[in-house]
């Protein structure tokens, strides 16, 4: 049986970028691009110590480049010392003072904006309020904020006394704060009396109260508390403090704390295969490279930008193009409170429109409910100012990528499809706006010193035109350095045994077309075996989506004893959910269709409609719960990181 999964969805449109775009840009053109990726070919350590060397400010200067004697514990500029903080916001105060940092847009349209120089004095005074409290370098402080300045505050700020930061997503459960807060070991907790969010205002404090309640937190000795609704919480004596009295009469100025470049800058917790999510464990120089590097590279940073990345501060994508990447580079952001949808599917582009963006990054399934809730919205704004658009978190089909292309950019801004991940701290596989030819659909080329393959089962590079694993053959600055408190799951997990432990295992199938161009199938574990036939459950979504009548779908393997597995599609239409009679017609219309753009073996065995799908607060679809659907299980896992959990009722039965 073939080893390899097979591609079957054949995209042949190419976009090259405008010449206007390869003239003005910091890597032009292919043969560009082509050099540097030779040059660390050549020589990787040369390669990444030169930008090293050249992006970041040192306060120690590295000898080392990369430490390979306790692999795959990799270290990279070990022997260097710096500060994550003091390159973000110090080395700009001679420069650009009074340039803006950050705009805040919140929920209720209110703007708050703040220059380097303020950002710079009011991570000093939170730095000086957390070493008042005792907090010092290798602490772990435990972050559950809403999306504000004061967020990357605290973020900058545990940076800059050596403190570890684990944020925890706004939208996660007590059940979360209360394993992570026990997991790191974390001694204090920053956090909010809730947030906005459409309209709806949403406690925090009280779900970390609760998750106090759940027992085990004696560590944890000072809550800081930013005021951010008015509504009343506990506070309790001794431990918990208002961000305003914290910072009362604290210095304006903090010396940074410089530590090893090595030196953890932060816990990221990650769902993996097991129930236990995993704390990645990331660095403070390698990964401040790769942020600072890739601004400059996938987003072609110039000074004169505004740029504006959608995630939230609780994701990965908020950590690396939001608090450290931008900044880093001394850019001009905007943070936003709220919803794509509040109080209309036109905010994304009013704001736009509004804050003249240049840079906007965003992800597919951001898009796709913003095309079915108003596909032709974007038309009535002024987009003119934007001039590179982004994508991350997911595979982009090539629909929704061409409804980007065309109504958002106006068919001038190349889309960056940038393919990474929690573990590898940045971009990794994307296109070069001023170089790559773009094809919907595909995230293009790995960037230069990103030695990446795909391979089958025993390693071995497939051909073009074949899928198989995505692996790293090399290690690079941003990686992930472990996972705290469980090395050996780090080892097992991403440097498995089958590879030699040499190879760092991504955990998604890819493809590469005959000009090497890479297609993301998704994870591995979403690959489904049809009758022999391993196909991305992407691929099929890809095909459903591009039918005129469906505006989303996700599709699941379910076991079957005929075919191995069978493929279920959950679907919703751009129309209403429709009745019983009508969802038989129409979901074999569907299953005619994806036999036409795949093949009948891709045909969905079963299609289930709902108004949504069941999605978390970030917007990623819980494709374990449509498994257990699909399967007809009942559901007793954790629902409660759930957008809408009413959606399960809906999704149970076949319409
Ligand atoms: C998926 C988000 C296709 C992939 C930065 C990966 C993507 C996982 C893309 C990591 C993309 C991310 N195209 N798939 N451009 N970007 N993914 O850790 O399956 O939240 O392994 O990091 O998202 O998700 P994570």
């Amino acid at each position: 049986m073939s080893s390899t999964i097979d591609s079957v969805l054949i995209e042949n449109r190419v976009f090259p970028p405008s010449a206007e775009m390869v003239r003005q840009a910091n890597i032009s053109g292919m043969d560009a691009y082509r050099a540097l990726c030779a040059e660390a070919e050549a020589d990787l350590e040369g390669f990444w110590a030169r930008y090293a060397r050249s992006e970041l400010a040192w306060h120690k200067p590295f000898t080392k480049t990369l430490d390979e004697s306790n692999a795959p514990f990799y270290r990279w500029f070990h022997d260097g010392e710096l500060n994550a903080s003091y390159n973000c916001l110090d080395r700009h105060l001679a420069t650009q003072p009074d340039k803006t940092a950050i705009i805040f847009e919140a929920d209720d349209g209110k703007v708050t904006t703040i220059t380097y120089k303020a950002l710079y004095h009011d991570v000093c005074r939170f730095a000086n309020a957390l070493k008042g409290k005792g907090i010092k370098s290798g602490d772990r402080v435990l972050i559950y904020m809403p999306m504000s300045i004061e967020a990357a505050v605290a973020m900058q700020a545990c940076a800059r006394i050596g403190a570890t930061h684990s944020v925890v997503f706004g939208g996660f459960s007590a059940k979360s704060i209360h394993e992570r807060i026990i997991d790191a070991g974390a001694i204090a907790v920053i956090t909010a009396d809730g947030q906005y969010r459409g309209g709806r205002e949403i406690p925090l404090k009280p779900v970390v109260d609760e998750a106090f309640a759940m027992g085990d937190c004696d560590g944890v000795k000072n809550v800081i508390v930013y005021k951010r609704t008015g509504s009343p919480v506990a506070m309790k004596a001794g431990r918990d403090m208002w961000w305003s009295d914290a910072v009362k009469g604290q210095a304006d100025t903090c010396e940074p704390t410089w530590v090893g470049a090595e030196h953890p800058l932060f816990l990221l917790y990650t769902s993996g295969s097991t129930g236990k999510p995993k704390g990645v464990q990331h660095s403070t120089g390698g990964y401040l490279l790769l942020a600072q590097l890739t601004m400059k590279w996938t987003f072609d940073y110039k000074p004169t930008d505004i740029f504006w990345c959608t995630a939230d501060v609780g994701w990965v994508t908020g950590h690396t193009y939001i608090v450290y990447g931008p900044l880093a580079c001394g850019a001009t952001e905007i943070m936003f409170e709220g919803v794509p949808t509040y109080p209309d599917a036109g905010r994304f582009w009013k704001m736009i429109q509004d804050h003249r963006v240049t840079v906007f990054y965003t992800a597919p399934t951001a898009i796709r409910s913003l095309i079915k809730a108003g596909g032709d919205l974007p038309k009535k704004y002024d987009l003119s100012s934007l001039r590179i658009l982004g994508s991350v978190g997911e595979p982009i089909n090539p629909e929704a990528w061409m409804w980007y292309y065309e109504t958002v950019g106006r068919s001038r801004c190349p889309i960056v499809d940038t393919w990474w991940q929690t573990e590898t701290g940045g971009h990794m596989i994307n296109p070069l706006p001023g170089a790559t030819p773009l094809k919907p659909g595909s995230c293009t080329f790995p960037l230069p010193g990103i030695i990446a393959d795909i391979v089958d089962e025993t390693g071995r590079t497939v051909e073009f035109g074949k899928g198989g694993m995505l692996v790293m053959k090399r290690p690079w600055p941003s990686m992930i350095r472990t996972i705290w408190g469980d090395p050996e799951r780090f080892r097992k997990t991403y440097f498995p045994e089958d590879f030699h432990g040499k190879y760092y295992l991504a955990g998604d199938g890819a493809s590469r077309d005959t000009e090497g161009y890479i297609r993301i199938m998704g994870r591995i574990d979403d690959v489904l075996n049809v009758s022999g036939h391993r196909l991305g459950t992407m691929e099929v979504e890809s095909a459903l989506v591009a039918n005129p009548l469906v505006a989303e779908a996700a599709v699941v393997g379910r076991p079957d004893e005929l075919t191995g597995e069978a493929i279920c599609a959950f679907v919703v239409l751009k129309q209403t959910r429709p009745s019983a009679a009508d969802a038989e017609r129409i979901a074999k219309e569907l299953r005619d269709w994806v036999g036409k753009e795949i093949g009948p073996i891709a045909k969905p065995r079963e299609i289930r409609f709902g108004e949504n799908l069941p999605k978390t607060r970030s917007g990623k679809i819980m494709r374990r719960l449509l498994r257990s659907l699909a399967k007809g299980e009942v559901i007793t896992q954790d629902t409660s990181t759930l957008e809408n959990p009413a959606i399960l009722e809906q999704l149970k039965h076949v319409s």
